[in-house]
């Protein structure tokens, strides 16, 4: 069924930056102050509007890996790709801005209680980690796949991050691959994930990173019959489903847009 957001709960709120630091080639990670903390739930977005340039007026949208609603900040980690991402980089501790949140819908709980499986490529990681907190706190096991193309590229206190989460459950695994082998497995992520699925059983697979990683993601546990949710990432305008620049194509010839029916999708109903 096609879902529709609950457009009251997306509003303009401002931020102010905690910190803003390099934390892999390539990649920072940003703490905010901002009233969105008490209202994201795991899998949404928040839309960024960075400083710096009055011709440039798309906001940047960011998954977000931790929201503490108790401390009401925000932690989001971003590569560095383009003018946006590269104004956002130079954002100081006191700076701030504005942002739109909380945007689209996010993960769900599996139906069961069964074992879930984490599958992060890149910096597809942030709301990969925020699906491990939202498991831990309902008490679902998972175990957890982590890719990079190199050591440099890895996010590592993501990394830290998701086995202290997983550390309350000795049968949970956590596996770190690097496409180069300069860290952990030498593959891809499906390789690793194609080994577990043989050894373990799984109720649910959660997936973000590039498109061709999810893509074999959502091959894999379709061929092993476990339900798979992706988050995807398009280019974004509005934000709020009127431009249709960020529609995603549905293997029944229908498309749906990221902003408002995404970012989180049954990968199994998307047209890789
Ligand atoms: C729901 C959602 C969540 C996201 N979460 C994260 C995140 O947690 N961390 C992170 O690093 N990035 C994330 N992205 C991607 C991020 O929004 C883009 O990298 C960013 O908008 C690029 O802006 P820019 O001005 O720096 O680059 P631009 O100059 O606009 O573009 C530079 C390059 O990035 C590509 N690009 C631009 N916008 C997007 C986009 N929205 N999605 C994919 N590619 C894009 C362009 O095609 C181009 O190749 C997310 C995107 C979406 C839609
Ligand atoms: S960004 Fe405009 S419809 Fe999604």
């Amino acid at each position: 069924m096609k879902a529709t957001r609950d457009s009251a709960r997306a509003r303009l709120l401002g931020f102010e930056v905690v910190s803003n630091d390099q934390v892999a080639e390539g990649a920072r990670c940003m703490v905010f102050k901002s009233e969105v903390a008490a209202l994201l739930a795991p899998g949404e977005f928040v839309e960024i509007s960075v400083p710096g340039d009055g011709s440039q007026v798309l906001r940047v949208p960011l998954s977000f890996s931790r929201a503490d609603a108790k401390a009401g900040t925000v932690r989001i980690e971003y590569a560095v790709v383009g003018d946006g991402t590269r104004r956002l980089s130079l954002m100081r501790p006191g700076d701030t801005s504005t942002l739109v949140g909380p945007c689209g819908h996010g993960w769900r709980l599996p139906g069961g209680e069964g074992r879930s499986l984490l599958v992060a490529g890149g910096i597809g990681l942030p709301p990969v980690l925020a699906a491990a907190e939202m498991l831990l706190a309902a008490r679902h096991p998972f175990d957890a796949v982590v890719g990079a193309q190199r050591c440099s590229k890895l996010v590592g206190v993501d990394v830290d991050l998701l086995r202290a989460a997983g550390s309350t459950d000795p049968e949970c695994r956590v596996v770190v691959c690097t496409d180069d082998g300069s860290l952990g497995r030498a593959g891809f992520t499906t390789d690793a994930m194609a080994d577990l699925l043989a050894e373990r059983t799984y109720e649910a697979v959660y997936t973000c990173g590039p498109t061709i990683m999810m893509a074999g993601v959502a091959r894999l546990a379709e061929g092993a019959g476990v339900s798979c949710q992706a988050s995807l990432e398009r280019m974004m305008g509005c934000g709020f489903g009127a431009c249709s620049c960020c529609n995603v194509a549905m293997r029944d010839g229908t498309s749906r847009s990221c902003c408002m029916d995404g970012p989180v999708f049954d990968a199994g109903e998307v047209a890789w």
